[in-house]
């Protein structure tokens, strides 16, 4: 399941190469409406030329079964065969989509991922996770496929704004606090923007791929990867049926780190210290998400589709002390909603 990541200036050319093999007969780009217009012109001097474009629109909203059936009809229509390439350029929603896409089109083409936000380029694109939500559950549909490689150029970052940066950010926190503790305290000193992003991205693609080739289907430790995501997943499920709330998917993880840490203190994992300095440094990047009482429950609830659950046992990540994750923790649905009150209460 693991594939090659390359990172930084040699990533692209190394793309080039790739699709330049006479093993590719065809070569299609997956971009969103965003990354079509602000992405594609820095990949372009890398691609064959006469490469086929294929556009989604942009939004979460969009990682849909339709949108992946509007990409299987047009790489049908364009006759592409089994030794088709599809590139996904985008963000998390383009990866997971595209590598979906590309997992079932005629039983499996290669794809490459090419991530230009942090959250992708740090997370969704290494590992082989693919897939798109279904009724309202995140990531519901999919299957793990190892692309052909992932190629994480920092300079797409520039094309991002703030909100953005910050929501890759969650989970590059999230990395931190489940397997390296030194470096959370370190960049808990230091602040979270950067000029370079480079070692930040090299060292949780680095940690990601320790966990991933250990269990690269999820059957144990991968689950630390879940740290944040049984509350964030759904905060972020949750907001997506409130029309003008969405947040995006780093914002709901951010909250759930804390929801999640403060369950890890009430089963006496975690110190309050440890979760004091937790909360300061999420809330020093993010601002509190908006929700009333009233709704923990309906937020809850999303919680009872997690995919780690054992029937109707919710199986959360939690922490063992700063840097030290422990998984399969089994945890209620009243002591969910628990967590959403007392993020609510700071
Ligand atoms: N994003 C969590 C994982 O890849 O397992």
């Amino acid at each position: 399941m693991d594939s090659s990541v390359f990172i930084g200036p040699e990533a692209l050319p190394a793309l080039a190469e790739l699709l330049h093999r006479p093993a590719v007969s065809r070569v299609f780009v997956l971009t969103d409406s965003n990354t079509a217009r602000l992405c594609l012109p820095l990949l372009e001097k890398h691609l064959p030329t006469n490469y086929q474009l294929i556009e989604i629109p942009a939004g979460e909203e969009y990682k849909t079964l339709a949108s992946c059936e509007a990409v299987w009809s047009q790489l049908t229509e364009q006759r592409a065969d089994r030794f088709a390439v599809l590139v996904n350029l985008g963000g998390g929603v383009v990866t997971d989509l595209g590598g979906f896409v590309a997992a079932l089109y005629k039983r499996g083409i290669r794809f490459a991922q090419v991530p230009t936000t942090l959250l992708a380029q740090v997370d969704a694109s290494v590992g082989g996770k693919t897939g798109v939500d279904f009724q309202g559950f995140k990531n519901h549909l999919g299957v793990f496929q190892a692309p052909a490689a992932v190629f994480v150029d920092p300079q797409f970052l520039q094309t991002l704004d703030v909100r953005q940066l910050k929501s890759g950010y969650a989970e590059v926190l999230k990395h931190w606090l489940i397997a390296d503790g030194a470096a959370f305290n370190q960049h808990r000193r230091l602040g979270w923007l950067t000029d370079d992003w480079t070692p930040i991205i090299r060292e949780s693609v680095a940690l990601k791929q320790r966990i991933v080739v250990q269990d690269p289907l999820e059957s144990g430790l991968r689950k630390l990867l879940n740290f944040g995501h049984t509350v964030g997943h759904a905060i972020e499920s949750y907001l997506l049926t409130q029309p003008g709330r969405e947040a995006l998917h780093g914002e709901a993880v951010a909250a759930g780190l804390v929801c999640e840490s403060w369950l890890s203190v009430q089963r006496g994992l975690l110190s309050p210290e440890e979760l004091d300095k937790i909360e300061t440094f999420v809330f020093s990047v993010f601002d509190k998400l908006s929700f009333v009482l009233l709704e923990t429950a309906a937020i809850a609830d999303f919680a009872l589709q997690d995919k780690k659950n054992v029937g109707a046992t919710i199986n959360c990540t939690l922490l063992q002390g700063i840097g030290n994750g422990v998984f399969d923790q089994a945890v209620t649905l009243t002591e969910i909603a628990e967590s959403l009150r007392y993020y609510h209460r700071l």
